[in-house]
């Protein structure tokens, strides 16, 4: 089963941190996954939240600081002092680091109706980079992934299931063209992997942190788990 490092190693270093995905290579991750969000001069930026009040302890969203002004903000003392250099990296560096050695899942947090153009621009640095083929673009915002299938029919997407029922998801995975379903612990029940494998798509968990929970999935038949832990083993 894949193990996918969720937010990087973010058990072990500050979520989404360049600290975090280094950690998560050398800790083996064979695929890594980040959320970003765009500033208010077009930048994709590396954050989960869309304010920095958790991990920069600011009053601050994304959406109105520039990257410049995100660039400066501290994203890991929260974690701990260690990581008080850290910054929110743009997907760019984020891609830099992870390029040639896992399989990267970005996941778009909000589309173009928050933040103007930002499926054309992750597009367009997939497409810069020559990078299709190991880049995943998954969101619950599932108009932001027919606006990726729209620009492009090479991505590989990842459809998160959020609030949304099995048959309107099932009719939109296909009208997609997406890999696999992304669901919670919780979502992952006992049949659904048979159900997705029988359709074609894999399903991928989210956040698997203990060895029971790793059991549970892979004896399920699931193929993959998002997890802060890429050392865990089951
Ligand atoms: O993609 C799986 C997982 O990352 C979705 O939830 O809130 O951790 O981004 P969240
Ligand atoms: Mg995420």
């Amino acid at each position: 089963m894949l193990l996918i490092a969720h937010r990087g190693a973010s058990g072990y270093a500050p979520e989404n941190t360049l600290a975090a995905f280094r950690l998560a290579l050398d800790l083996g991750a064979r695929a890594v996954e980040l959320d970003i969000h765009q500033t208010r001069d077009g930048e994709l930026v590396v954050i989960h939240d869309d304010d920095l009040k958790r991990v920069g302890r600011l009053k601050a969203r994304i959406a109105e600081l520039s990257a410049g002004e995100l660039a400066a903000v501290d994203v890991g003392s929260w974690f701990s002092p260690r990581f008080a250099s850290e910054r929110a990296p743009t997907l760019s560096q984020a891609m830099d680091l992870v390029a040639g050695r896992a399989e990267l899942h970005v996941e778009l947090k909000h589309g173009s109706r928050r933040y103007p153009g930002i499926e054309r621009r992750l597009v367009e640095l997939i497409e810069r980079r020559a990078a299709w083929k190991e880049t995943l673009i998954s969101s619950f915002d599932h108009p932001a992934l027919f606006a990726v299938r729209a620009l492009d029919k090479r991505a590989r997407i990842g459809y998160l299931l959020g609030l949304t029922g099995m048959r309107k998801a099932y009719r939109e995975m296909r009208a997609l063209g997406a890999e696999s379903l992304n669901l919670s612990l919780r979502q992952a029940g006992a049949d659904l992997a048979r159900k997705l494998h029988a359709r074609g798509l894999k399903g991928l968990v989210y956040t698997v942190n203990t060895r029971e929970q790793l059991s549970r999935v892979a004896s399920r038949g699931y193929d993959g788990a998002f997890t802060n832990f890429p050392d865990l083993k089951p």
